[in-house]
């Protein structure tokens, strides 16, 4: 597996496998294990998607050590301010059951962002979380937020696929060094996407399917996509991606797809409060 370093000195793999909206009732268990049985060595996970017992499990039934699986979970805002972080680091750890978490991200760019930064800075102090980063932070976010932190994040993981580029974003961090981990690498699976010509052309010449010219796209773009799956053969597909490689001129035809923006505006009036009121991960 490819390995991309990040700004803090580890090392984290290129491509993830995502588990948002996969039920912890034993299929997220199941997809988890049939992606580390494919080749994936990076999980991302988050406590709001209530699944982090489902993928410990699976990541100590599988039978790979466990330092060679590279963990990543969310903070909820619910769980935002320094005290309220520090125990929700514990929860996560204790629902993970393992000892430690390789990535652990501020999920929402809302509420006490500050405070619960210092509490993810305190866990990687303590070996708890080895790398600490953002999400969803869009560069006004970022400008608002990061200046005021000690310590800069390693990654922020953000919508991006053909259709949102992040331009804008990846400028801002430049000076930082923060890798972008993509959510909605594939678009969600959105049909338009699929159907773009160049890509399918890519996909008959090079013998791939589309979705795995996008996330061959991704990768040497400097994107960690963290593809969604709970089919067999996309969990496979979606991860046997590294025995192409896209040229510059078609590097450069996808990036004509860029639309300059994406489905979720992490700025839209009342989007944190709405999140706040609406996915409540526990009492
Ligand atoms: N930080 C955040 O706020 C945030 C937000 C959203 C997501 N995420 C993370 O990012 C991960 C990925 O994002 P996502 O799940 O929203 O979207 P995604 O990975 O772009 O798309 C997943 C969808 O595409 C389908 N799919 C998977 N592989 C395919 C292929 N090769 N061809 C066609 N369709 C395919 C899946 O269907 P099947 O499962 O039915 O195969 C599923 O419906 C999440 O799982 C989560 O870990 C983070």
């Amino acid at each position: 597996m490819l390995m991309m370093q990040l700004n803090d000195g580890t090392h984290i793999p290129a491509v993830g496998f995502g588990v948002f909206l996969i039920p912890n009732d034993g299929e997220t268990y199941e997809a988890v294990l049939n992606a580390l049985k494919a080749g994936y060595r990076h999980i991302d996970t988050a406590a709001a998607y209530m699944n982090e017992s489902d993928v410990g499990k699976a990541v100590r039934d599988s039978g790979i050590p466990r330092e060679e699986i590279f963990i990543t979970s969310k903070l909820w805002i619910q769980d935002y301010g320094y005290e309220a972080a520090t125990k929700a680091i514990q929860t996560s750890l204790h629902n993970l059951n393992m000892d430690y978490i390789d990535l652990y991200l501020l999920h929402q760019p809302y509420s006490d962002v500050l405070g619960a930064w210092k509490a993810l800075e305190e866990a990687k102090a303590d070996g708890f979380i080895k790398s600490i980063g953002i999400s969803n932070m869009t560069p006004k976010f970022y400008n608002e937020f990061v200046p005021q932190f000690a310590t800069k994040p390693s990654v922020n993981q953000v919508e991006f696929n053909p259709y949102f580029q992040q331009q804008a974003l990846r400028e801002t961090m430049k000076a930082d060094g923060v890798k972008i981990a993509a959510w909605a690498p594939l678009g969600q699976g959105n049909e338009a996407l699929f159907k773009e010509e160049v890509l399918v052309q890519l996909a008959e010449k090079y013998h791939k399917n589309v979705g795995q010219v996008i996330l061959r796209f991704e990768i040497q773009e400097g994107i960690i996509p963290l593809p969604k799956s709970v089919t067999p053969s996309r969990i496979e597909g979606n991860i046997d991606i590294f025995d192409f490689e896209l040229s510059e001129a078609e590097m450069d035809a996808i990036r004509t797809l860029d639309k300059g923006k994406g489905n979720h505006d992490p700025e839209a009036p009342g989007v944190g409060d709405y999140l706040l009121e609406n996915y409540k991960i526990h009492e």
